[in-house]
């Protein structure tokens, strides 16, 4: 049996501990509420009109519908046609069509940020043109580059600005006009690539929501196999090199998938690992569009079942640094507020990694 004092000393401590524990987790939800969050709150796409199909492709190079079909899984793409339009044209859309279904005044736009590995000039940013072409009279802005992994590593940098507490709306576009570097005389390339945009608006979150983690990499070994070589700063474009299509982009096709189907695999493992994430907590794959190929493989080391991969490689084919918006795009309608999305990427460099996002807003409520 306790004396008196001694009970007195122990409903003391007992006390002591359960207030510590009560400030305890009212400041862990205060933080909690209080940590900001890079959520995407509209999306927007465009693709040029001319379609091109792998019948027409059949009639340009040796090649064939059903290899196309059963290699890469692409049935056509589309090419932005008109001389003097570059990537800006098709940024400027896909901004354009973000800003009307979303009511947005862009001039609250602060940052934009156009990836892409065609821009329209060596110098003079292509996001800077875009910026001011759709009225982010307000805004800073800036192109990066990181081949089919831009979009992917533009997320971060964006998420970044908004956790920064300084940047309210980051604008971030990817947007390619392939057929700028493709040679449509080499099958091993043509036959995958496309011409397009999408476009993401990254906001602040107090929900939880938005980009929760991020696993990225690259490894400047890889620069050998997926390289348009001539025309930058270390090789200048000749009439030689113009002669022979040195000018175009290169690809070793089999070292590329092979690295692609690995590393994308490791990285998405490596999220879902350190999230405690399992197929059944996730609702969507939204995986670079290079091969359908590569995209099962990856679907397939996550244990996802197909409904939950998103796939439009089909229609647009490889489009570099929009494939992943395209994706938000086509599938707006049916992600839900509180969707667990794993985004996945692999491109020139090379460059990968995986990004894991809650998704923000579901679209019939706006
Ligand atoms: O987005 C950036 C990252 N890029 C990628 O992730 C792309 C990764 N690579 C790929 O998607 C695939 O490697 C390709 C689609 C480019 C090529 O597919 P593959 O299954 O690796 O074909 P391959 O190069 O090993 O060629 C297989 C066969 C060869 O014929 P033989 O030697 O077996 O008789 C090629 O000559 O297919 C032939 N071939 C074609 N046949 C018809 C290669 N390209 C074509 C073609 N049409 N376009």
């Amino acid at each position: 049996m306790f004396h008196f004092e001694q009970k007195t000393v122990f409903l003391t401590r007992f006390l002591a501990i359960l207030g510590q524990f009560w400030v305890k987790m009212t400041f862990f939800k205060k933080s909690h509420m209080n940590k900001i969050s890079a959520a995407i709150t509209a999306v927007g796409a465009y693709v040029p009109d001319h379609v091109l199909t792998n019948a027409m492709l059949e009639t340009m190079v040796d090649t064939n519908d059903e290899w196309i079909t059963t290699r890469t899984g692409i049935k056509e793409r589309r090419i932005l046609k008109e001389d003097g339009k570059g990537t800006s044209f098709l940024a400027i859309h896909a901004a354009k069509d973000l800003i009307r279904k979303s009511n947005l005044d862009p001039k609250t736009i602060d940052l934009v940020i156009v990836a892409t590995a065609t821009p329209d000039m060596k110098a003079a940013s292509t996001a800077s043109y875009t910026a001011t072409q759709i009225g982010a009279t307000n805004a800073f802005s800036f192109d990066m580059d990181s081949a089919c992994s831009g979009f992917l590593f533009g997320m971060s940098t964006a998420s970044s600005f908004i956790a920064s507490g300084r940047y309210k709306k980051v604008l971030l576009i990817g947007a390619d006009k392939m057929s700028s570097i493709v040679n449509y005389k080499d099958r091993a390339t043509c036959i995958i690539f496309g011409d397009g945009a999408g476009a993401a608006l990254f906001e602040p979150n107090h929900e939880g929501l938005g980009i929760q983690d991020e696993y990225l990499r690259s490894d400047g070994s890889g620069r050998d196999f997926l390289q348009a070589t001539y025309g930058g700063s270390s090789h200048a474009i000749t009439h030689e090199v113009l002669d022979r299509g040195g000018h175009y982009a290169f690809q070793e096709g089999k070292t590329v998938f092979k690295n692609a189907v690995f590393n994308m695999a490791d990285a998405t493992t490596k999220i879902l690992e350190r999230n405690q994430l399992t197929k059944d907590n996730i609702q969507w794959l939204a995986a670079h569009q290079a091969n359908k190929r590569i995209i099962d493989a990856t679907a397939q080391r996550m244990g996802l079942e197909s409904e939950k991969v998103m796939i439009n490689i089909d229609r647009y084919g490889n489009t570099t640094s929009a494939t992943l918006p395209l994706l938000l795009n086509d599938y707006e309608a049916q992600l839900k507020k509180g969707d667990t999305v794993i985004f996945a990427a692999f491109g020139g460099g090379f460059s990968w990694g995986s990004i894991y996002l809650k998704w923000a807003y579901t679209t019939n409520e706006n």
